[in-house]
């Protein structure tokens, strides 16, 4: 009977005998499936390795969910977000394989992970310190979701709305498991055929939700216009202004900010500061709503008070404090003296490091 060491290559597995703490209290009975928050009941046991029945091998995105316990954000928080990627990825997958999913079964992945992560900040900022691009598809589902419902709140939306953008932003790529995976996930740029074909998980995405039991018009419309553009430069159908529901115009700014600070096959991660900063510019060119990105680019820059950073130059800083007027150009402490990067052009917060 094999044994296996207590961390998250457990996860799917199945256990081979009753399980006891130290003191004798039953945690988990034989051939019992492991899920992230078994795992996470394990490590606060100290149990440090169990009997198992089969060897699990699919494993996707161990890489990241490695990460994911080594953060300081709270343990149950972190537990939740993992197993809400693990859900994602099978449902997700089934999706791939034509099969229909209800919005319940979405509903119920993200109702967890929602209210937890909007309470604990800290795994908000941890997020985007994680590295490597496994199972990008899946974070940056659950990412945007989170990111929408937090949008939502920030404009004072009522608490029914912040959850309808939260399923928006979880289910707005869904028409990518429609595009073959050579193209998602393929390293280099775009061809103009691969790219033609990669615009199209807007269609599929609304004919997917379309499809699914309970999916309603307006969560369809939110994957079908996610990459419409103000000034008409987006995609499907070039829509301008007011033709794009404020619900996609919230989406848009939740997409960009996680895809432009997430590793990637093709890219590196980008500090949320930048990513701040690149979306202000988007927001002032006249393609994302300068409303929606100006109360966002605030609540991320505080969110940040204290974090640490690198700067292109290389040097680590503290994060100490955000200017009103330039929330993307903090005070930060160079050990131990300030650096004001208002006034430092040449420098910026290329990564966030904890
Ligand atoms: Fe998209």
């Amino acid at each position: 009977m094999p044994t296996a060491p207590v961390d998250h290559t457990l996860i799917g597995q199945e256990l081979a005998d009753d399980l006891y703490s130290d003191s004798g209290v039953l945690l988990l009975g034989k051939n019992t499936t492991i899920t992230a928050a078994h795992v996470h009941i394990l490590l606060k046991q100290r149990v440090r390795e169990v009997n198992i029945v089969r060897t699990w091998s699919e494993g996707t995105g161990e890489h990241v969910t490695t990460q994911l316990f080594q953060l300081e954000a709270d343990g149950e928080t972190v537990a939740a977000y993992v197993q809400a990627l693990d859900q994602t990825r099978l449902i997700f997958d089934q999706l791939k394989q034509g099969k229909v999913a209800s919005l319940d079964q979405f509903s119920q992945v993200f109702e967890n992970v929602l209210e937890k992560s909007t309470k604990d900040l800290g795994l908000f900022r941890s997020l985007y310190v994680l590295e490597g691009a496994d199972s990008y598809t899946y974070r940056h589902s659950l990412n945007v979701g989170i990111l929408c419902s937090l949008i939502a709140r920030l404009l004072k939306w009522d608490e029914q709305q912040v959850t309808f953008m939260g399923t928006a932003g979880f289910l707005h790529d869904v028409g990518k498991m429609r595009i073959p995976t050579e193209i998602l996930l393929k390293p280099g740029k775009l061809t103009d055929e691969e790219f033609a074909i990669m615009k199209k998980h807007t269609t599929y995405g609304y004919e997917m939700i379309k499809e699914m039991e309970g999916g309603s018009e307006r969560l369809a419309l939110c994957a079908l216009l996610h990459h419409e553009r103000l000034d008409g430069s987006g995609y499907p159908e070039q829509r301008k202004g007011h033709e794009i529901p404020l619900d996609c115009q919230v989406l848009a700014v939740a997409d960009m900010f996680d895809a432009i600070c997430s590793d990637r096959v093709y890219k590196g991660r980008t500090s949320p500061f930048e990513a701040a900063q690149l979306l202000w510019k988007e927001a002032c060119n006249g393609l994302l709503s300068i409303e929606i990105v100006s109360v966002f680019v605030r609540y991320i820059a505080l969110l940040y008070v204290g974090a640490r950073a690198r700067l292109s130059s290389g040097e680590e800083v503290e994060v100490i404090l955000i200017h009103q007027d330039e929330p993307m150009r903090p005070l930060v402490r160079r050990s131990g003296e300030f650096l004001d990067l208002r006034y430092e052009r040449k420098l910026t917060i290329e990564k966030m490091i904890g």
